[in-house]
């Protein structure tokens, strides 16, 4: 039986990611927490505050316009000790790719592993191109700094060689070696080098 606390959260998130299709839906959460568990696993973390901050992660996310204090105000309704209100609340503001902050616990170093474990392979490469339809990006352009497959230099080739766990490692590993197959694949058929 769950805890009430990841009950409510379940309920909180399911409700405002709904409709999402910029690869913030209700999926990718779903996955990170199985991942983060997974990377847990006979590790001595608080899980609890582990499970609330993956299921929490994207809700104040900057690309979705959302207001800032969302995760605060939410927490506040739950019946959570000081230490690990603040614990999930730093989590969550070291996951975030574009702050390139270093994780400060155990528990944040296995949220931001397991949240770009999910940006990369073959959910990665899909979540990147519904990215790029949802935004209006085209698929490549040789001069486009925007398209979706520049999105694969930019950050997503270089998150296998930035995890904090080795378990974490390991699935990168594989992943990655996924998406230069698809970048090989998607060269050879762009410029025609297969026919
Ligand atoms: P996260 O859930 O890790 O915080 P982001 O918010 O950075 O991920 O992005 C969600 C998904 O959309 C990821 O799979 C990411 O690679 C993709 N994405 C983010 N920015 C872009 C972009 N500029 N072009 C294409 N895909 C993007
Ligand atoms: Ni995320």
């Amino acid at each position: 039986m769950s805890h009430p606390a990841v009950l409510e959260t379940e309920r909180y998130v399911t409700k405002l990611h709904a409709g999402d299709h910029t690869g913030h839906d209700m999926a990718h959460l779903d996955r990170v927490r199985r991942l983060a568990m997974h990377l847990a696993e006979g590790e001595a973390v608080d899980g609890l505050a582990l499970t609330l901050a993956a299921l929490l992660h994207d809700v104040e996310d900057e690309k979705l316009g959302r207001d800032k204090g969302l995760v605060a105000r939410h927490l506040d309704t739950l019946a959570l000790n000081p230490k690990q209100r603040t614990h999930i609340l730093t989590m969550i503001e070291e996951t975030s790719f574009s702050k390139g902050r270093s994780p400060s616990s155990r528990e944040s170093a296995m949220l931001q592993d397991a949240d770009r474990l999910d940006a990369i392979g073959a959910i990665g490469i899909a979540r990147t191109f519904q990215f790029a339809g949802a935004r209006g990006h085209s698929l490549y352009g040789e001069d486009n700094p925007t398209s979706a497959v520049a999105h694969f230099e930019e950050k997503l080739l270089r998150l296998a060689h930035q995890m904090h766990t080795d378990r974490a490692r390991r699935i990168a590993r594989e992943r990655h070696a996924f998406m230069l197959t698809f970048l090989d694949r998607f060269e050879a058929e762009w410029t025609g080098r297969d026919i």
